[in-house]
């Protein structure tokens, strides 16, 4: 009897503890609160089932400021892009890094960086970002070109010019997923390519599918066969291999040095730090990538234009785009791609879902305006949900409509965006925002842009007929680029001019 009443009663008082904890009430001056009826999880279901229309409906209700419970935590969402910047310009009071201080090293599986154990290492690796930007990013982005030609000569560029069929987000992830491992990591000794990338790849996938769980501080333990999958994931960084490499860029180097300075960072802790870099520099790249050659396979009109800017950018170099030999576009022909960077803009603006999160880290006074603030407690999450502002019909005219051209006004990048008549600081945020954007972002433009490229010069490409519109799988709504809810049919053929 005992067996069945003892679970019963820990359930009941685990719940019970549970609400009291939980059992918050809305103080003079805080935002208007909602926590739904299940305790310490509220209303975290309804937000992950449809993120983007929950938080349109709380708006329509309670304004553009107001408080939700989501899985234990209480956050403030603020929903107006012309109050992001009292937001952003709060470092001190609001933390980004204390949030991902505590989730990433449980995705990821390294010990926690600010633990005292590390003096010193949060910063340095918080400089080692420096070398994917500035001049840093010639090489990169050179490295990269390189490799993109190797994947694209060696598996899609021989075999004549007849039609053959893939599914686009598989090609999109075996190039970049390739290329851009080569150019971070380098090369294995006496060879160009390393073994093993096809399951790397796809244990990549498997170990991504279960993201979001993981950053929602589920244990690995729970989530059968991921802890095996990222354990080997891991092990595919062990220095001893890793120093085999050549070619690797600086930014990987400077990191590796860094953790040789501590004595107390295991090997296999060393791996799960660049396992980490590993899933920052593909995890968004893939779906972004896939989503800018979707958009353009469905409109060829704006394919055409873009395919003719990038000929003219390589005429004006002196450079007709010759099939049967390498093709090579510079970091500042890369930057007069005005449409090709706007269509990939206008599928960033369409398809990036990331929530950008502050801790308070202390109980202070928000200020959201001249005459307006909000009362903030200590352990508080400080959210923006640029993807509200992105679908904006004020912001963004048939804000669900892709306009491969929205981002250029007189032949020139067009930067202005109003809200209720007064002119947007921030308008496109899919890569963060203040001092914690995301560092990779030039590089990722780049690599983007270098890949379309190079499909656009090559191949003739189209959707295969008989397929219904490609939608989009909310499962990763708040943590970056949204995944195709389905992959997508495509014929191709090589160019003949
Ligand atoms: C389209 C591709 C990408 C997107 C949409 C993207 C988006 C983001 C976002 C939203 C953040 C969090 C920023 C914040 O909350 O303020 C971030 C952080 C980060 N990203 Fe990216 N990213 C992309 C590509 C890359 C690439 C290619 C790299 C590296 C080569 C990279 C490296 C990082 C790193 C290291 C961080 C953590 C920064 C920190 O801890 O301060 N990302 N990214």
């Amino acid at each position: 009897m005992l067996e069945f009443i003892l679970p019963l009663f820990l359930g009941f008082l685990a719940l019970y503890l549970l609400s009291m904890r939980f059992r918050r009430t809305r103080r003079d001056g805080e935002p208007p609160l909602i926590k739904g009826w299940i305790p310490f999880l509220g209303k975290a279901l309804e937000f992950a089932k449809n993120a983007h229309g929950f938080l349109a409906s709380y708006k329509k209700k309670h304004g553009d400021v107001f408080t939700v419970l989501i899985a234990g935590k209480y956050i403030t969402f603020i929903m107006n892009p012309l109050l992001y910047p009292y937001v952003i310009k709060h470092g001190k009071q609001l933390d980004f890094h204390e949030f991902s201080d505590q989730v990433a090293p449980m995705t990821f599986g390294y010990p926690p960086v600010r633990s005292g154990k590390f003096p010193g290492m949060c910063e340095h690796i918080q400089k080692s970002f420096r070398l994917l930007q500035g001049e840093n990013l010639d090489r990169l982005t050179e490295s990269m070109m390189g490799n993109l030609m190797l994947v694209f000569q060696q598996d899609y560029l021989s075999g004549g010019s007849q039609w053959r069929t893939e599914s686009m987000y598989q090609f999109c992830n075996s190039v970049m997923f390739e290329a851009t491992f080569l150019t971070m990591y380098g090369k294995p000794a006496h060879t160009n390519r390393h073994s093993g990338m096809v399951t790397l790849r796809e244990d990549l996938v498997k170990f991504d599918n279960m993201f979001p769980l993981l950053i929602a501080r589920i244990p690995i333990f729970f989530l059968r066969g991921t802890k095996a999958i990222r354990d080997k994931l891991i092990n595919y960084f062990h220095p001893k291999k890793m120093s085999s490499w050549s070619n690797t860029s600086g930014f990987i180097k400077e990191r590796a040095a860094l953790f040789e300075q501590y004595d107390c960072l295991g090997d296999i802790d060393k791996a799960a730090h660049h396992f980490a870099i590993l899933w920052a520099s593909v995890g968004n790249t893939v779906p972004a990538t896939f989503w800018a050659m979707y958009y353009l396979v469905i409109h060829p009109e704006a394919l055409a234009v873009v395919r003719e800017e990038i000929h003219s950018v390589l005429r004006v170099s002196g450079i007709e785009a010759d099939l049967n030999k390498d093709i090579f576009l510079t970091r500042e022909q890369l930057d007069r791609l005005l449409y090709l960077e706007s269509s990939i803009n206008e599928s960033l603006r369409l398809s990036s879902a990331s929530m950008n999160i502050r801790v308070a880290q202390e109980d202070f006074s928000l200020r959201l305006e001249r005459e307006r603030s909000i009362k903030v407690r200590k352990g508080d999450i400080i959210s923006l949900y640029p993807q509200s502002m992105h679908m904006d019909p004020e912001i963004y005219e048939n804000p669900e409509v892709y306009k491969f051209d929205r981002y250029i006004e007189d032949g020139k990048e067009k930067t202005d965006f109003y809200k209720d008549g007064q002119r947007l600081k921030y308008y496109r945020m899919p890569f963060g925002s203040g001092s914690t954007k995301c560092p990779g972002r030039y590089f990722a433009m780049n690599e983007i842009k270098q890949f379309l490229s190079l499909l656009l010069l090559y191949f003739d490409m189209e959707v295969v007929e008989g397929q219904t519109a490609c939608t989009q799988d909310p499962s990763r709504a708040g943590l970056g680029i949204l995944l195709p809810a389905t992959d997508v049919k495509i014929r191709y053929r090589l160019r003949r001019e």
